[in-house]
């Protein structure tokens, strides 16, 4: 069996081999959605088999490979071959879902083999994102099932255009034609009601091969193709996408010696000749293409899914994640949407956070708003939701931190399709696609001020800064802040203390204590420390701020250098016998629910810039501590 642990090179080497016999030929791209019981395995075998296959035996291997692999829960390594998501193979995100390639005479096919259970939205989604078709598997005998739908659903989410109603085992219904014709009743109501308007419904046998590459006996009723021949025939979304205006990410700038600058990248949609005028985004500059290099040398014209290098007749800026458009033609640019998000993690979505955006090449950091609903994908209802677990799909507001080019993603996959990456752990926790953008933001500008955050801060005589503290409850960050304060004052230092208990009376008295509310509790306080810190004021903030990322998103709103993280690290024990408040005891009692360090995280800083530990000092000696580092 050791050709099973054959490398991924080899493999590659295999496909390589493979697509280049077949290069001249479209390629097909789809999905099989259903569970075993279905047929599903029975049916693909059947079109590897009665397809026309070069590499038998190799792609036996890629099979038997794929499905160690996925079973293993490894990361899938077919994905590298194929163009899945390009984002989320870097990220590496663990999916379960099989590749399988085979050609006839007329196309060439890949396959995307997705397992029918119920817990695999992401597996569904990451396997559908790049199909043209998806190939809806029934058992005959037991008509359109609550997966049927769910399939449906996502296919139809994802932007697959082109359903196949494949109605398996009709040996088993003695090829009962009015069964048959319930069943397609069946589904087009569904169908019609998600909005999916066509669909093309076989009556097949995977296992006695019943229309499956050849029309059946069995069926003389059946008017329509038999499946090999749709799939051999069916539009491919390339060239729908060609008709579109033209759009191309730039992937990166090609600058090898100062006489060329070409813009690398695949092209989106439509399609761009020399000479045609072009539009960069969001800068709005103009220019003409002058040329357009590939690998074959120049071409005079390429059309979407082509990989080209574009020339410019200006020196204008572009840089990678900027958007090429037809100039008459641009896309919108903007920071707040409306979009579906797909929680693809177990840790839930915790709305307010900022994760990384990855929309084709650029990334950008985003909160998603809470969910204005989620949607059961069994029965298509929209429920209420406060946040979006594992598998989740639900519609909510997207704001990031600069405007970027994009197109809905039903006029765009790659323009209006994004994944969301956690930015403590870098896993890959979401994907989205854009409806809409959300024109609020549009009509806010920036005021300029003629008093300017120096001149505050010089008027001060003083170098703002926030001094951030944070620690279990009880553990001592109040009264350490409140002397730091009180000796700044004797030292003439304009300052002022932001302490939790406090601004949950007034500011933040909406708020409670689920992950969430903390979340947006310290962005606001940090928006406010932000403010004060451009007024010129040394602050001093008093917040258990339990998780990392908000930590680090305080950062970054204030200017470089001026956020000290400060943790008063007292052991959970220590805090928990000083209980000042009382709390740790009702906590423990179960009076109180979410307490920090007992039924809620507390994440500690990694690299503080000042760790007091208060078990070794008194609070006097270390807000004497304190202040020695920062104004020594
Ligand atoms: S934070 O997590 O959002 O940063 P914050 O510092 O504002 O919390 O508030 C913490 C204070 O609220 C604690 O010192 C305690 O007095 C009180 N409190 C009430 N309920 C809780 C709870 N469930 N968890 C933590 N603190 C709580």
């Amino acid at each position: 069996m050791s050709d099973i642990y054959k490398t991924d090179a080899l493999i590659a080497e295999d496909i390589d081999k493979y697509l280049e016999i077949h290069q001249h030929k479209t390629m097909l791209r789809f999905i099989t959605c259903g569970s075993v019981d279905d047929g599903k395995s029975t049916l693909i075998g059947r079109l590897l088999y009665d397809s026309k296959m070069i590499f038998e035996d190799q792609l036996a291997t890629l099979e038997s490979d794929s499905k160690r692999v996925g079973t293993q829960g490894e990361g899938i390594d077919f994905a590298l071959l194929v163009d899945g998501l390009a984002a989320e193979r870097e990220q590496g995100i663990t999916i379960d879902v099989a590749y399988r390639f085979f050609a006839t005479d007329k196309r060439k096919f890949i396959v995307a083999d997705t397992p029918g259970h119920e817990q695999y939205t992401r597996n569904m989604v990451t396997g559908a994102s790049t199909a043209d078709l998806a190939v809806i598997l029934i058992d005959a005998r037991k008509g359109v099932l609550t997966q049927t739908r769910r399939h449906s659903y996502l296919a139809h989410l994802i932007g697959i255009r082109n359903i196949v109603l494949a109605v398996n085992k009709m040996d088993l219904i003695g090829y009962d034609r009015a069964k048959y014709d319930a069943i397609v009743a069946d589904y087009r109501a569904f169908a019609e009601s998600i909005g999916i308007s066509e669909f093309t419904a076989i009556p097949i046998s995977g296992l006695a091969g019943d229309n499956i590459t050849t029309r059946s006996d069995n069926t003389p009723w059946h008017d329509g193709p038999v499946l090999l021949e749709h799939l051999e025939t069916v539009e491919l979304n390339q060239s729908v996408e060609q008709d579109k205006p033209f759009r191309m990410a730039v992937q990166w700038v090609n600058r090898p010696n100062l006489d060329f600058r070409g813009f690398s990248g695949t092209i989106a949609t439509g399609s761009v000749a020399v000479g045609d005028s072009v539009r960069v985004l969001p800068s709005g500059k103009t220019s003409t293409i002058s040329r357009i290099v590939t690998m074959d040398g120049d071409l005079a014209q390429a059309v979407a899914g082509q990989a080209i290098t574009l020339c410019l007749a200006d020196e204008i800026d572009c840089s990678r994640g900027q958007l090429i458009t037809a100039a008459k033609s641009p896309v919108e640019v903007a920071d707040q949407f409306e979009a579906t998000v797909i929680w693809m993690d177990e840790v839930d979505l915790t709305p307010g956070r900022t994760y990384w955006m990855k929309l084709g090449p650029q990334t950008v950091s985003a909160t998603i708003s809470q969910p204005k609903y989620q949607v059961n994908v069994n029965t298509m209802e929209q429920l209420a939701a406060k946040t979006l677990d594992l598998n989740a799909i639900g519609v909510a507001n997207v704001t990031v931190d600069r405007d970027i080019p994009f197109a809905p993603y039903t006029d765009s996959r790659d323009l209006g399709g994004f994944i969301l990456i956690d930015k403590m752990t870098n896993r890959t926790v979401g994907a989205g696609l854009i409806h809409f953008s959300l024109r609020r933001a549009q009509n806010i500008h920036r005021q300029a001020t003629d008093i300017s955050r120096e001149h505050h801060a010089s008027l001060k005589n003083q170098a703002p800064m926030v001094l951030w503290m944070t620690g279990l409850s009880g553990s001592g960050k109040s009264t350490i802040a409140n002397l730091v304060e009180k000796k700044l004052a004797r030292m003439n230092r304009h300052t002022f203390l932001l302490d939790g208990d406090n601004v949950r009376h007034g500011l933040n008295k909406d708020l409670g204590f689920t992950d969430t509310d903390r979340v947006e509790n310290i962005r606001r306080v940090g928006e406010v420390a932000r403010l004060m810190t451009d007024a010129g004021l040394i602050v001093i903030t008093a917040f258990i701020s339990p998780f990392r990322s908000e930590r680090e998103m305080v950062r970054g709103v204030m200017q470089p250098g001026e956020f000290i993280e400060v943790f008063i690290d007292t052991p959970l024990e220590e805090a928990e016998k000083r209980d000042v408040k009382g709390l740790y005891a009702k906590a423990r009692a179960g009076e109180l629910k979410n307490f920090t360090g007992i039924d809620s995280p507390y994440e500690p800083p990694e690299a503080p810039q000042i760790r007091i530990d208060t078990t070794q000092m008194s609070a006097d000696a270390a807000a004497d501590l304190i202040i020695a580092k920062l104004l020594p």
